[in-house]
């Protein structure tokens, strides 16, 4: 099993060394765990998508701890670049043209001419990059399609030995959900517009303000082949069914309920309450998500079989980070490609 290591300087050194030798190590980000590898090398890409059981055909985020290190990847400028100079560092992820020529492995881009770039603000994951000395690549560090890791003994239960390094920094979840990615269309003398590829804490309205840029969202960039247009492919999924929207539990599911004091009103009716944040908090909520939707799904495998079937989810409000929570709610909830 891979070892999880306080993430003293000492530590981070020798995460560094182990990157640099095309090793995987998992650190945690302001928003998920990420599976770390050298960005520009080709092999050590590789063992991130055998880890995980990813598509090669889906590409990779590079994080970066300077300027210098997102010029010498990506060509970042205009209304996107704005936006970084706002946000950065934090939960925002740019997609922009390649340098040609640059560093980054075609394995990690999956041979597309654009390039995904965020420097996280998370500070050992700002320090393992520095001392790296090169980009990194890290999808977050669970099983392709599986719930996001938010915590070390979720990186291990996932990925076991493939992992050289679990770093800890003993920090609780920040964020919780993944950065916005976000990329510029421009048409002519328009104005660019910006796409927002996937909803995360960096919302639509920060987006529009900071860069006075229109904002469309579609939200499409998990579904790297959905089965039919309209069709969400499953992703961010527990074991479990997932049903949303319930306001009025079954004595079989595992509720994850909002804004209701626990063991009050409806959800004394379910197996288990398990409250996204009582007091209606949409950031609180955020930060629970994956944590327990993992729960849930270790509580209905290890119960008695038929006493909990059913991960049951409240309604959640599409605002703010409500956005991005309902997004990773509906992929948790689409069908599964091994369903019948
Ligand atoms: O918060 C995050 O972004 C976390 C932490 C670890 O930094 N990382 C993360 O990585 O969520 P991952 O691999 O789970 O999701 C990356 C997403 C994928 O949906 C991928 O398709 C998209 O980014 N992506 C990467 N490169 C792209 C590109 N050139 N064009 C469009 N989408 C891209
Ligand atoms: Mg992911």
């Amino acid at each position: 099993m891979a070892p999880i290591v306080t993430a003293s300087a000492a530590a981070i050194s020798e995460a560094a060394d182990l990157i640099r030798a095309g090793a995987l190590v998992a650190f945690p980000t302001e928003t998920v765990y990420g599976l770390g590898a050298d960005a520009t090398n080709g092999d050590a890409v590789a063992r991130i998508y055998a880890a995980k059981g990813r598509p090669s055909h889906n590409p990779l985020i590079a994080h970066v701890a300077s300027w210098e290190m997102v010029h010498r990847l990506g060509v970042l400028d205009g209304p996107l670049a704005t936006l970084a100079k706002a946000v950065w560092p934090g939960p925002l992820t740019v997609v922009v043209p390649k340098v040609p020529g640059g560093p980054v492995s075609d394995a990690a881009t999956a041979g597309l001419g654009t390039v995904a770039i965020r420097w996280p603000s998370r500070p050992v994951a700002q320090a393992l990059i520095r001392a790296a000395g090169v980009p990194i690549v890290a999808p977050s560090a669970n099983r392709s399609g599986y719930v996001s890791a938010i915590q070390p003994a979720d990186v291990v239960a996932d990925l076991g030995d493939s992992v050289a390094m679990v770093l800890d920094d003993g920090a609780s979840v920040d964020v919780g959900v993944e950065s916005t990615i976000v990329i510029a269309h421009a048409a002519g003398d328009q104005p660019a517009a910006i796409e927002i590829l996937r909803p995360g804490a960096i919302t639509a309205d920060q987006i529009r303000r900071a860069t006075g840029c229109a904002v469309i969202s579609s939200a499409r960039v998990d579904d790297v082949a959905p089965t039919s247009p309209g069709q969400l492919e499953s992703h961010y999924a527990p074991r479990a069914l997932v049903c949303l929207n319930v306001t009025a539990p079954e004595p079989t599911d595992v509720w994850l309920s909002f804004a209701v004091m626990p063991g009050t009103a409806t959800g004394a009716r379910a197996a288990a309450e398990l409250p996204l944040s009582p007091r209606g908090d949409l950031d609180e909520a955020a930060g629970r998500l994956f944590a327990l939707l993992r729960h849930a799904d270790t509580l209905i495998r290890e119960w008695p079989a038929g006493t909990a079937t059913r991960i049951a989810v409240a309604p959640i409000p599409e605002t703010g980070i409500g956005i991005a929570i309902n997004d990773r709610l509906r992929r948790a909830a689409a069908p599964r490609p091994d369903a019948s």
